[in-house]
Formats: C-alpha cells, sequence, structure tokens
C-alpha cells in the first residue's frame, strides 16, 4: 500500500537531507519538489516564459548539478508566486506521491496543498541565522565565491516571499510535527524524523 510522507519547511532548515535520509530508511521514493520550480527558474533566466516553461518540463531538466545556485534558488521562489506555474506542476507531484511502494516529497505546500491526506507530516525549520550559516557553509563548499551576510539576505528573502504568497504559501499543515533543527546534528534531525514517521506507521 502506498504510504506518503510530506516534509516541509523553509530553505535550507535541512529537509532535503531528512528526507533523503528518511526515503533511504523507508525504502520509498524521493522527490525534491523545489528542484521542479528551481528547473522552471533556470529557463526564465534563459528567456523562456515561466507557464510556458512549466508547462513543458522533462524529466532531463532537473539536473540537480546546476540548480543549487543562489540566482537559480531567487528565480525559483518568483516563479513559484504563479498560480499557473504551481497548477501546472501538481499532478505530476500527486501522481509521484500515489506511486506503490510508498514516497517521501519535500517542499513548501506538501502537507498543506499537495498532499494534504499525507499519512505522516514534518514541517522542519531553524533560525533564518542557523540557516544561512549551512547554506553558506555548502556554498563555500561547492567553490562559490560568497559572504555570509548575503546569504543571510537572501534566505530572507526567500522565506518572506515564499510565506506571503496568496498561493500556497509556506506554513505547516495543521496535523504537521515540528522539528526545530537549529540545535540538532544531521543524525540526531534524522533520527528524530523516523521516529516520528514509524509512530504515524503503528498508529495508521
Ligand atoms: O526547496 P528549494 O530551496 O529548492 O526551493 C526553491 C524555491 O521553490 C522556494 O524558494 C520556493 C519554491 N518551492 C515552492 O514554492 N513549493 C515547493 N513545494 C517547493 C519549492
Amino acid at each position: 500500500m502506498a504510504f506518503t510522507i510530506a516534509i516541509d519547511g523553509p530553505a535550507a532548515a535541512g529537509k532535503g537531507t531528512i528526507s533523503k535520509a528518511v526515503a533511504a530508511h523507508f525504502g520509498y521514493a524521493h522527490l525534491d519538489t523545489g528542484l521542479l520550480y528551481r528547473a522552471v527558474g533556470a529557463k526564465v533566466i534563459v528567456g523562456i516564459p515561466a507557464v510556458q516553461a512549466a508547462k513543458s518540463l522533462q524529466a532531463s531538466d532537473l539536473d540537480d548539478s546546476t540548480l543549487r545556485t543562489p540566482d537559480v534558488a531567487q528565480a525559483a521562489s518568483k516563479v513559484a508566486t504563479i498560480p499557473e506555474v504551481r497548477a501546472a506542476l501538481v499532478d505530476f507531484q500527486r501522481a509521484f506521491a500515489r506511486r506503490a511502494g510508498g514516497a517521501v516529497l519535500d517542499g513548501r505546500d506538501i502537507g498543506t496543498v499537495i498532499c494534504p491526506a499525507a499519512d505522516a507530516k514534518l514541517f522542519v525549520t531553524a533560525t533564518a541565522e542557523v540557516r544561512a550559516q549551512r547554506r553558506f557553509a555548502e556554498l563555500q563548499g561547492n567553490g562559490l565565491d560568497t559572504e555570509y551576510e548575503t546569504v543571510l539576505a537572501d534566505v530572507k528573502e526567500r522565506d518572506e516571499r515564499d510565506m506571503n504568497r496568496a498561493d500556497a504559501p509556506l506554513k505547516p499543515a495543521r496535523d504537521a510535527v515540528l522539528i526545530d533543527t537549529s540545535d540538532l546534528n544531521i543524525a540526531d534531525a534524522v533520527q528524530t524524523a523516523i521516529a516520528i514517521i514509524s509512530e504515524s506507521q503503528s498508529v495508521g
């Protein structure tokens, strides 16, 4: 039977790492839905209209290695405010969520809009400063020349836009369990998530 796990939260809270580890632990497929918006954002940067890009998205557009830059992240957050873009990406995400064998989807609106009936819902968060510090270290590790203050401003700008858009804003579903990773290392955050999901599997 399909079991769907929804993991939402702001940028760099650790939801990607947690989602991958949770998917590996339970043997489920994982979809990073941010990549869909990043792929659309990357197309807008090269001049393709956002709605057209969203409607014609291909699996080959989701190449992770080219989509992890700050410019693409900001473009993704901007295209994500356009209702027609969001609508064009709904069916793919819901089909993925229903796949036999279980699925983990991470994003901003999975527990609220894409999979409101998900079997387990987590909302992963951390302070903006901690998230910016992590993202800064990650960007530096990838050889990008940047400054902490710039990354912090970027994180705050994206939070603001993602939380305040009219269509599917970033917010915890009413039945989501919150995990604040500000003071947790990766292993503890992953263990916490697995424990919460295991609990909902035994109840459900
Ligand atoms: O998770 P991420 O940082 O890769 O997401 C990039 C942007 O995409 C994010 O700032 C907002 C948007 N997004 C969204 O609106 N809904 C989702 N389910 C996932 C991402």
